[in-house]
């Protein structure tokens, strides 16, 4: 658990920041305000160094897909398909495989057929094969057990490392993806495609953004991510004796590929597609009032992350959100902390308040 007393610092606040909000250095963090990245062996490497040309990316790049699994494989389907607009990938006989249209890999989502709705697993890309071996060591050290899974073994990728995190979630990482291209032109706006525009009763997010899970001791969890995977925290939310609440964390440099708040072990909060613009926020509650599809919040805007947002719930309860926006976290990015007392602008900025429901369900 973290000691907010430990770690306030004495950095000025920016003018019309709201109250509650503390910038803050977060725990163990470089004095010189860099951010140690405990996977990039590049550091230790360069300590010292007088060359400042990069070496190759190493770690961990992004979340890759999410893998849940439903009660009604046709019913999930035909949402995610004929309210979201995302493609089928694949099909099997337990699952379905669904990728957003601008994203090149396989898939960003796997639907399996299961008696009880949640999560399988969480996977996220690494940059490269030997990567694997690195966060396997790291993973083992802290005393997890590592599986193997050989390439061939699961549609689409090639080997892959699978652990279960403190939270008590499965989490896969994997470099080799296959490509399966988009069904649209890269170059946009591109004059010479015959790409259609996208019918105006599909959402169509471009790709997968980020996914937000629970977890009884956030800290610990926390930790794990950071000094074991590598993730840099950008925001946290601590209760009023300083122990995280939520976290908010990133490989991508992008506000979060992660969020960590606090709840059941195991619980898959929501999963959030990325939209490009608040015109296609709007846009997507049109959609989603067409459709009649349940709406938890929104649209509106994220205190955390800045980002703006609606929260709904696909036909067999499992939490989406559509998200666009926030601030783009360099690796010196100064941590922001949240304080309990001011949660509801930390979550939601105009409603200054959090349903109940919201901070409840989960599956
Ligand atoms: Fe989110």
């Amino acid at each position: 658990m973290v000691d907010v007393n430990e770690v306030t610092g004495h950095l000025d606040l920016a003018e019309g920041t709201p109250a509650g909000t503390r910038r803050v250095v977060a725990p163990d963090a470089p004095a010189d305000g860099s951010r140690f990245d405990p996977s990039d062996s590049r550091q230790a490497h360069w300590a010292g160094a007088r060359s400042t040309v990069a070496g190759r990316p190493r770690g961990i790049l992004r979340l890759g897909h999410v893998d849940v699994t439903c009660t009604d494989l046709d019913l999930a389907t035909a949402y995610y398909t004929g309210v979201m607009g995302m493609e089928i990938s694949a099909l099997t006989a337990d699952s379905v495989y669904l990728k957003c249209w601008d994203e090149e890999d396989h898939h960003s989502l796997r639907l399996r057929y299961a008696p009880r709705m949640g999560m399988d697993l969480m996977s996220f890309k690494v940059h490269h094969e030997d990567d694997l071996d690195d966060l396997e060591n790291r993973v083992s050290r802290y005393g997890f057990p590592v599986e193997r899974i050989s390439k061939g073994e699961e549609l689409g990728q090639g080997e892959s490392i699978r652990f279960s995190t403190p939270s008590g979630h499965v989490m896969e990482l994997v470099a080799d993806v296959e490509k399966v291209g988009t069904s649209r032109a890269r170059h946009a706006p591109d004059a010479g495609s015959d790409d259609q525009p996208f019918p105006r009763d599909v959402i169509a997010p471009p790709r997968m953004d980020h996914m937000l899970i629970n977890a009884e001791e956030v800290g610990e969890s926390t930790r794990f991510f950071m000094d074991v995977l590598g993730f840099r925290i950008t925001e946290q939310l601590l209760d009023g004796n300083g122990h995280q609440l939520g976290t908010w964390l990133e490989r991508s440099h992008s506000p979060h590929d992660l969020a960590i708040v606090h709840g059941p072990n195991g619980g898959l909060h929501h999963f959030a597609f990325w939209l490009d613009d608040w015109d296609d926020v709007r846009d997507a509650a049109d959609v989603l009032a067409y459709n009649g599809i349940q709406l938890d919040v929104g649209p509106t805007r994220h205190g955390i992350t800045r980002g703006s947002t609606i929260y709904f719930f696909d036909p067999l309860g499992t939490r989406n959100e559509v998200f666009t926006g926030g601030y783009r976290p360099d690796p010196d990015f100064p941590t922001l902390t949240w304080t309990e007392d001011n949660i509801g602008r930390a979550v939601f900025y105009y409603e200054g308040a959090v349903n109940d429901r919201f901070m409840r369900v989960h599956t």
